[in-house]
């Protein structure tokens, strides 16, 4: 059978990001621009400033998709691109340059949702993976789990009531005074910390089992923060962030266990940029070879934004007759399961 070419293309938030993947598993180039020196000193990403650098970046970083994969335009065989969720006016740019190419060239256009993409990066890296399985997504906009019934259908099993897991990770982050983004720092400070200095609330909900919330969390945590600065004593930075990390995996790797347990899956995948943290990784993998479960996850450089997990739920969707027409617009709300 030929080889699919998909040309991947990602702008949701602060990485311009092109890729060349084929047969939605192998990467030929995975080319990411990161913005987040542009926006590390305001403390979060900046909607303008990223449109404008996406707008800058988007073909040169395109150029050298094509360049380092060795394959010319007219070899590819559809454009997929992130339409949804994320900044609008971000998204629009990737939309724009997406359907400009595959125009031109009258190739088919290919709309992917960005929280499938992530989970699509477990195909890249698991050559063997095929669903069903469940994914828990956790990333800054993000937190749910999901029955990933096939490459395109995908069931809600929990969701976050309110803060997405790196979203806290994030905030707690800058009140700690350790940098934008939030995760590498709090898991680095994490290292010489101890899990259990602090017990930080773990919330669950009896009416909807998997869902999750960390507001509650959040604001523990920046109480103690506070109380401890009003009476001029020293922060234990490393054992707050360590504390705080075992909160989060904690309420993930149980929900997440109990979610695959129900439907009798014996794989549970990680995406999204919250699944490079190594103390959620080895707790999730613990807890569930418990029950016989497999725990998967990308490498570091295929969980946080990419444009080779675009390319590959591209391909799928490509394959399931999922492509898109010229009125193709950015839809920064768009849901798990909308794009069928
Ligand atoms: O998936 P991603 O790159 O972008 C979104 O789609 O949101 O995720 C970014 C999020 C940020 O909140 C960042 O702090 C978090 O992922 N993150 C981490 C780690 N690396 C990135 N959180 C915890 N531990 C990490 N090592
Ligand atoms: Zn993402």
């Amino acid at each position: 059978m030929k080889d699919t070419i998909v040309l991947g293309i990602e702008t949701s938030c602060d990485e311009t990001a092109a890729s060349v993947v084929v047969n939605g598993r192998k990467v030929l180039s995975n080319i990411i621009s990161s913005q987040v020196d542009l926006h590390a000193e305001y403390g979060g990403v900046v909607p303008e400033i990223a449109s404008r650098r996406h707008v800058e970046l988007i073909l040169p970083v395109i150029d050298n998709a094509l360049r380092e994969a060795d394959v010319t335009l007219e070899e590819v065989d559809a454009i997929a691109v992130t339409y949804g969720p994320g900044l609008v006016g971000a998204l629009l740019v990737g939309v724009s340059a997406a359907k400009a190419i595959a125009f031109s060239l009258n190739k088919p256009l290919v709309r992917v949702n960005h929280i499938e993409g992530h989970i699509a990066a477990n195909y890249i890296a698991h050559p063997d993976l095929e669903p069903p399985y469940v994914c828990l997504i956790a990333s800054g906009g993000h937190s749910h789990i999901v029955h990933v019934v096939s490459y395109t259908e995908f069931r809600i099993m929990g969701r976050t009531r309110d803060d997405a897991a790196g979203e806290a990770f994030d905030k707690i982050a800058r009140v700690l005074g350790l940098g934008y983004p939030g995760g590498p720092a709090i898991e680095r400070a994490a290292k010489d910390g101890d899990p259990k200095a602090f017990n930080f609330p773990r919330v669950n909900f009896t009416d909807a089992p998997y869902d999750f919330s960390f507001s509650g969390l959040k604001t523990a945590v920046i109480n103690t923060v506070h109380q401890l600065r009003q009476k001029g004593e020293p922060l234990p930075v490393e054992d707050i962030c360590a504390s705080f990390q075992q909160a989060v995996a904690d309420v993930l790797v149980d929900h997440t266990v109990s979610a695959a347990k129900e439907i009798k899956a014996d794989t549970i995948c990680i995406a999204g940029g919250v699944a490079a943290n190594s103390q959620l990784r080895e707790s999730m993998s613990q807890r569930a070879l418990k029950d016989n479960i497999r725990v998967l996850y990308p490498k570091l450089i295929l969980c946080t934004d990419n444009a080779a997990m675009i390319a590959s739920a591209g391909f799928y969707a490509l394959e399931s007759g999922r492509t898109a027409d010229w009125k193709l617009n950015a839809v920064p709300s768009l849901k798990i399961g909308e794009s069928g």
